[in-house]
Parts: C-alpha cells; sequence; structure tokens
C-alpha cells in the first residue's frame, strides 16, 4: 500500500480524476470516520477527529470538482462559508478546464441557512441553492434575490428530488459533484443510487458517544468495493466506487 507522503500533488490528483464519460454528473462523496464509526467527535464536529493527511486529500478533491454539495446541517454545524482554492492547488484546477474556485451548493428544505455561507466572498466560489417545490414561497423568493433565480433549483416535493436536480446540474456543465456530507444527505443520495464514489478517511481513533455515521436515516443498502487505499502517519485514506 502506497504512503500518502509518495504522492506530489499532481500524482494525487491523477489518483482522483473523475471517471465517466464528461456528459452524466459523476457524485463523489467525501467523509471522515473514526474507527468505532463516529462521524464525528465530542465537539459534534468532524474538525475534531481528521488529521492533515485527510486534509491533503480533502484539498485535493476540492481541487477536482466542479462543485462541493453539502446538506443545510453540515452548512451550519462545520460553519461553511464560500469556497477558495488554496493557491497550492489553482494549477490543477486551470489544468482540468474548472472554474477558479468551486461553487457550494447546500440542500435543504427549511431555507434556514446561516448568514455566513449567504454573505458573498470576493475572491471566492458562488453559491446555488437545491430546495422543494414546496419550501416557503417567500424564503424562495427572498434567495432568488439575493443569489439570482438561477442559482435558487427547485426539485421535489418534501424531500430534494436528488436524481432530477443532478440531471439539470450536468445540463448547466456541472458534472463533477463532491458531497462533503452529512450524513442525512448522504442517505438520501444512497437511496437514490446516485453514490458513485466514497472517499473514506479512516481516522486512528475510537470516541465512543452517540455522534452519526456517514449515512444516517432509513436503513438502506449500497454496495462498494475498494478502487484503492494509501496509508499516512495518522489517517487510512480509502476510496470506494460503486460495486
Ligand atoms: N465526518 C464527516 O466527514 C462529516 C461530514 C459532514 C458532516 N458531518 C457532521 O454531520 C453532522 C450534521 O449531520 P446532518 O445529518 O444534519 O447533516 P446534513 O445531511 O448535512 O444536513 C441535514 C439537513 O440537510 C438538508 N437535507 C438533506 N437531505 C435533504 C433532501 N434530500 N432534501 C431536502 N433537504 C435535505 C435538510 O436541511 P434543512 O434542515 O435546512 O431542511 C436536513 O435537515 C454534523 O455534526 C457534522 O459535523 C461529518
Amino acid at each position: 500500500m502506497r504512503h500518502l507522503d509518495e504522492l506530489s500533488d499532481e500524482e494525487l490528483a491523477d489518483l482522483y480524476e473523475y471517471p465517466g464519460n464528461g456528459e452524466s454528473a459523476v457524485v463523489r462523496t467525501n467523509f471522515v470516520s473514526t474507527l468505532d464509526g463516529s462521524a464525528t467527535g465530542d465537539d459534534g464536529r468532524s474538525g475534531s477527529i481528521n488529521d492533515d493527511a485527510d486534509h491533503r486529500v480533502f484539498e485535493a478533491l476540492r481541487a477536482l470538482c466542479d462543485t462541493v454539495v453539502i446538506g443545510a446541517g453540515t452548512a451550519r454545524d462545520e460553519g461553511y462559508g464560500r469556497l477558495r482554492t488554496p493557491d497550492a492547488w489553482a494549477d490543477v484546477r486551470e489544468a482540468h478546464g474548472l472554474a477558479e474556485h468551486p461553487l457550494l451548493i447546500l440542500v435543504s428544505r427549511s431555507l434556514d441557512l446561516p448568514e455566513k455561507v449567504l454573505d458573498a466572498a470576493p475572491g471566492a466560489g458562488g453559491l446555488m441553492v437545491l430546495t422543494t417545490e414546496d419550501a416557503d414561497p417567500g424564503a424562495v423568493s427572498a434567495l432568488g434575490a439575493l443569489l439570482g433565480p438561477h442559482n435558487v433549483l427547485r426539485a421535489g416535493r418534501g424531500s430534494v428530488d436528488l436524481v432530477s436536480a443532478t440531471e439539470e446540474l450536468a445540463g448547466r456543465g456541472l458534472r463533477r459533484l463532491l458531497c462533503e456530507g452529512g450524513p442525512q444527505l448522504m442517505n438520501d443520495l444512497c437511496r437514490a443510487d446516485l453514490v458513485d464514489e466514497l472517499c473514506l478517511s479512516l481516522a486512528p481513533l475510537l470516541v465512543g458517544g452517540h455522534g452519526p455515521r456517514v449515512a444516517a436515516g432509513a436503513p438502506l443498502r449500497t454496495r462498494m468495493r475498494l478502487a484503492h487505499a494509501l496509508r499516512s502517519d495518522g489517517s487510512l485514506l480509502t476510496r470506494w466506487t460503486r460495486a
């Protein structure tokens, strides 16, 4: 098994190149989990269970995507703001024909979204919101006024119809999707049979408690197969693809 430190950033980018024909969307998901299956540490966030090795792969995955998709719970709990590409990954994005910064997409029914992520940030990527057709009309039009109507996408009733939303994104040229969580959105993506890849970092920790697993919600059964594993001095970096 190769050690992460043996790979340059370019080699890491080659290893995690998006598969596919460039026409349909590819949904890659990325999570960190402790050895006892928790997606969070005792502070209820993932930042307390990841390490430098996980962070390096996290940045490589961002460098290769058109858009980072997250559930609103993750935006609220993890304090997301607009996305900025670190200088070290700018050339990789350019070489892959990607925009300077990834677009951030939030999935929400309630449209209870934190100010921090709604605020446009100079020199950072844009924001799109995926919500339902029965979302509060006042909140939808306020968001449309803030972000531009084409950046508020509605699909499905009750829950976002992730299949048609993904098709719409692909039609707009947003095909390399990276879902950074959280567990409820992951569950819904699995149930919609949309998860093409899971990049899972196993943190060398057991934390007990009642933290969520990387997929949380109604039971499901999604079989994956190991594509590769990289060792590091801390986390084990694995990549699983659709079986
Ligand atoms: N270990 C990791 O790698 C990792 C990664 C991400 C998050 N996390 C952790 O996970 C926790 C958050 O968990 P979570 O399950 O709340 O996260 P989540 O899936 O990001 O958020 C759930 C919320 O997202 C929206 N949502 C998800 N699927 C939807 C759908 N199909 N249609 C419409 N809305 C949908 C809803 O937002 P509204 O409530 O606005 O309607 C829902 O309440 C935090 O502790 C975070 O730190 C860990």
